[in-house]
């Protein structure tokens, strides 16, 4: 699927939910692919509190000038309660006709693609853009700014190591993800961890401290455990690994830390494809669908199925964490 011209004259883009390292990178692929289509982009500020505000802002070609490498998104984003409401949604749809926006790029992670879906509903041309570090979306292999996090996790737990070998002391690094275990997972076996705890999978306690003893029957000096937010919190983990081992055990929550800082490569040109690509399919006459990549080729999928779908935990990924830190 290629530029060329096309019927469509305006569409808008927002970013919505927690922000994600690479957001800006989308909205810089959806302003330079539409103006090679000649087609003008409004940009949506604070994700659809902003649509519901009426909050608009024409984006040229400079608009989106040097920020292909910046964190953050210069759209600002939000968790919109008002667009929850029947009332709030009309209005953005209001909002949107009488500025005359004829199609929407939304950048964000699940609850922007619910919302996504109810403007398709009502009629409104929509593509989602998978954007979240928790990569917790179904008919995308990646979404933005998950490849960041995992490295801004990884270089702590690597700075976490260094000070846990010279005290010999046990570090429980608590990494995102409420309902998903693919920061930890991927993390974790990059970092070197003895366990990882995610919330797909039963904690087994016995074997954490089991994993630990056994380190340090054959001489390791430190252990490393990464649990995501949603299996257990590090406070409880280490206050159990104290009274179960007397071992001196350590706890950092990473916390928005993963959320900041230049996108890496990966997330700028996974953005890049991903962004260019909702306008060629809007621009095609495409909604209701959303975009992703999948064995490295560009996709997408329609947005109410893969809403339905869980994105499943690699089990293999799983059992090779538990074969690495044996
Ligand atoms: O969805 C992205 C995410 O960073 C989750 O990993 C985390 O649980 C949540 O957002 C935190 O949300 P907030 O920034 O609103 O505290």
């Amino acid at each position: 699927m290629g530029g060329g011209k096309s019927t469509l004259k305006t569409i808008g883009v927002l970013t919505s939910g927690g922000d994600a390292p690479g957001m800006n990178a989308a909205i810089r692929a959806v302003v330079r692919q539409a103006a090679e289509m000649d087609i003008e982009v409004i940009g949506i500020a604070r994700g659809f509190a902003g649509l519901i505000q009426g909050d608009f802002r024409r984006l040229h070609l400079g608009s989106v000038a040097d920020i292909v490498h910046r964190g953050g998104t210069i759209l600002l984003t939000a968790r919109s309660e008002e667009f929850k409401t029947e009332a709030g949604r009309a209005m953005a749809v209001d909002n949107m006709r009488r500025e005359g926006i004829e199609g929407l790029v939304v950048i964000g992670g699940d609850g922007s693609f619910r919302g996504a879906l109810h403007l398709a509903k009502k009629g409104v041309p929509v593509v989602g853009v998978p954007g979240t570090i928790d990569n917790d979306l179904a008919g995308t292999d990646y979404s933005i700014g998950f490849d960041t996090a995992v490295n801004t996790a990884v270089e702590a737990i690597n700075r976490i190591r260094d000070t846990a070998t010279s005290h010999e002391r046990v570090f429980i690094v608590e990494v995102m993800g409420r309902e998903s275990g693919q920061i930890a997972l991927m993390a974790g076996i990059a970092g070197g961890a003895e366990s990882i705890l995610i919330p797909e999978i039963k904690v087994d306690f016995a074997q954490v401290i089991e994993r630990i003893e056994r380190g340090r029957r054959r001489g390791k000096l430190h252990s490393i455990i990464v649990v995501a937010e949603g299996a257990a919190s590090a406070l409880d983990v280490s206050r159990e690994i104290n009274r179960i081992t007397h071992l001196e055990s350590r706890v950092t929550i990473l916390g928005h830390i993963q959320r900041g800082g230049a996108p890496t490569a990966f997330d700028r040109i996974l953005a890049s494809r991903l962004g260019a690509r909702a306008v060629q399919l809007l621009a095609a006459g495409e909604t209701s669908c959303m975009v992703g990549m999948e064995a490295n080729r560009i996709v997408h999928h329609d947005l109410e199925w893969a809403l339905e779908q869980k994105k499943e935990i690699d089990l293999e990924l799983y059992h090779l964490a538990n074969v690495l830190a044996l």
